[in-house]
Formats: structure tokens, sequence, C-alpha cells
């Protein structure tokens, strides 16, 4: 008998990871948790620091599914961020109110002291909130965990924190190649143990952000973008037959098809710059395509939003198609037109 690789899902996102076309499309935005909502900016109010935030079941559960409640996305995204992984590696990660995340910068001494054997049990809490989601969201959504991007990752961790062109990520490529590649391996160990942990858990796909796959030039694209992610995806899938993961190398442009080719991805995830009649004619026939609304345009609201929904759906909804934004939702974004979009996209405005 020839089974499915998963079983037929009434969730709609994960027939579409599995190659089937959704009409309408499944719908959920990068970051719909987060400070465009009262609710959250209640809960967020409620702790100090937004890592204890991402610690604490309770709250994280609660904020995780705020946006599913509210509008009735196809999927939750568990509450949590990239920078648990540095974290979970026993690296000191805080995050500065208006100014972003702060990180002791890394060194040779720093790689060697990587602490892989204790990401499991300092990753607990976020187990814990994807199996209390999965236990409260409703059975046709679908629960998505998340990690970043080895390379990603590496840009704050070696520059301690955000950088506007990520140099000194790129210098370290340049200068000390083979000092990056060690914490890229460790990264890769750190997100395979984090990924694996949150599927077993409950999630039921997952997605890994890597938002600064654009900076780096044609050859570092293969080695720090490409390798590390074919490396996860491969590792994961030794360990959970069939997992279904979304790639989201932001900035990729023309390298998107080889990505979505050499990672083994389900899905890949496109900002808003990536040309409708690329991601149709040279991503779908590979991969499933997950976006690429313009936040600035989600914001702005009105007609101009109506036409760039209207094109976006035009363009892929006839094929395997996830509808999101090109990166995360503003916090300036007025709730109303959060609403718009997602009745736009069921045809219901
Ligand atoms: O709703 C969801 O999507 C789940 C939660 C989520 C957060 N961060 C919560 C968060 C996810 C998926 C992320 C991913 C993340 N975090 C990325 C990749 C996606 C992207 O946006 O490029 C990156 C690069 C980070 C790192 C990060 N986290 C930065 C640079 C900042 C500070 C800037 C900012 O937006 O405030 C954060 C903080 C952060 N992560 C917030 C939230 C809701 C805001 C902090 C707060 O509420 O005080």
């Amino acid at each position: 008998m020839n089974l499915p690789r998963h079983p037929i899902s009434a969730r709609p996102l994960e027939a579409v990871l599995d190659g089937q076309v959704a009409t309408p499309p499944p719908i959920w935005l990068m970051r719909q948790a987060g400070r465009y909502l009262p609710e959250y900016r209640a809960i967020r109010s409620e702790v100090p620091a937004f890592l204890d935030l991402c610690l604490d079941p309770d709250r994280a559960t609660e904020v995780t599914l705020q946006p599913v409640r509210r509008f009735g996305f196809d999927a939750a995204i568990v509450f949590s961020d990239i920078l648990m992984t540095p974290y979970a590696l026993g690296r000191s990660v805080r995050f500065v109110e208006r100014e972003g995340p702060r990180l002791d910068p890394i060194d040779d001494r720093g790689v060697g002291a990587l602490a892989v054997g204790d990401v499991e049990a300092r990753l607990s809490p976020l187990f814990e909130t994807v199996a209390r989601v999965r236990r409260l969201l409703d059975p046709e959504r679908t629960l998505i965990g998340f990690c970043g991007a080895p390379w990603t990752v590496a840009t704050y961790m070696v520059a301690g924190r955000g950088t506007p062109d990520q140099a000194p990520a790129r210098l370290l490529a340049a200068r000390e190649p083979a000092l990056l590649q060690r914490l890229i391996e460790h990264l890769v160990e750190a997100s395979v143990i984090s990924l694996a942990g949150q599927l077993r858990a409950g999630a039921n796909v997952v997605q890994i952000f890597d938002s600064w796959a654009g900076v780096l030039n044609d050859a570092d694209f293969d080695r720090w973008a490409i390798a590390p992610t074919a490396a996860i995806v491969r590792r994961l899938r030794a360990m959970i037959p069939g997992a279904q993961v979304i790639g989201f190398p932001k900035g990729a442009g023309l390298r998107l098809e080889r990505y979505a080719r050499r990672t083994g991805v389900d899905a890949v995830g496109i900002d808003w710059t990536v040309p409708l009649d690329y991601a149709r004619g040279h991503l779908q026939p590979v991969v499933a395509v997950q976006g690429n609304l313009d936040p600035i345009v989600l914001m702005a609201g009105g007609d101009t939003l109506d036409r760039a929904i209207d094109g976006v759906m035009a363009s892929l909804s006839g094929g395997r198609f996830i509808f999101n934004l090109g990166h995360g939702i503003l916090p300036e974004t007025p709730i109303g037109h959060v609403e718009r979009l997602v009745a736009r996209v069921r045809g219901e405005r």
C-alpha cells in the first residue's frame, strides 16, 4: 500500500506543505503575537524582561493564542525568540527597551565554552509552552515551532547586538572562517535539539528564520545559509521522519530556488521584494510558497492594501501557497487592517 508521507491532514497549512492546493489559502502572519495587540502589551507589562516572558509557559501560552482568538488565523506560532538558542547555549542575552538585543560578543574561547549539553534542559519552558498551546488550540489549526537559522543567530552572537549590515559576522566569515564554522556547527546542533523538542512536545510544523541571509555574497550564501539549514533539515528528519519545515531566507532573491532545492524544506517564505511571477514560475513547482505582502502596505491600509492582497492572491493562490507577510508585522499596524486582510484572503470582503 502506498501510504502518504503524513496522515491526510484536516489542517490546511500542513496539507499545503504536503503538496496540495488549498482554497482559500491558509493564512498566518510572522510576529502575529506582539506589540500591535493591546492584549499582548498588557501581559508584556507584567514582566520586566522580555526573555522572562519567553521562559514563562503560562504567559507565553496566552500570548501565543491571542492573535488566533482575535483573527482566526490558520496557525499559531509559539511565542519565543530566535535568541533563545544562544541563551540555551549558555550565553547571556538581554533585551533593552527600544534598543533591541544585547549579548556578550563571542570570541574563540566563548565558542569553545558553548554548552550544547545544556540546551535541552534550558529550553524546557519552551517545550512546556508548546505542549500547553497544542492542548488548547483548535485541532483544525496548525501549531508552528521555530528557531533562527545558524547564520542569522550568529550575526547577533558575533556583534553582540543587531547591526544595520551584519558587518561583524561578515568580517569574521572573511577573516576567520574556521572560527565561524565552529560556531555554526554548535548552532546547527542546538537548532536540531530545539526543533526536535518542539515537534515532540506537539508542534506540527517548524520554521527556520534566516532574516539576514540576504547580506551574504553568493559563495557565502551556500556555505553559511544553505549548508547549515540543509544539515538541520536532514538531521531533524532522521530523528522525526516526515518533519515539515518552512525556510525563510529573507533577502535571498534569485537564490531562493537553489535554497529550496538544496535545503530540502517543504516551503520557502519569500519577502516582499520577490517578484510574484518568479515565485510562481520558479518556486511553486519546487516547494510551497509562503508570503509576501509588504508589512508597510498592511500598515498603510486602504485601496493600496486591497490591491496588493489581490495581486498576491492572483499570482500564487492557484498553486501551493500560504498567505503571510514578507516579514514580521510592524508594531504600528492598525488591528482593523489585519481583520480586513484575513477577510479578503478568505473572500469575505
Ligand atoms: O508571533 C510570533 O511570530 C512569535 C514570536 C517571535 C518573536 N520574535 C517575539 C518577539 C518570533 C518568531 C521572533 C523571531 C525573531 N526574533 C527574529 C526573526 C524574524 C525577524 O523579525 O526577522 C529576529 C531577528 C528576532 C530577534 C529580535 N527579537 C529582535 C531584533 C528584537 C528587538 C526588536 C523588536 O522588534 O523589538 C526582538 C524582540 C521581540 N521578539 C519582540 C517580540 C514580540 C518585542 C519585544 C517586546 O515585546 O518587548
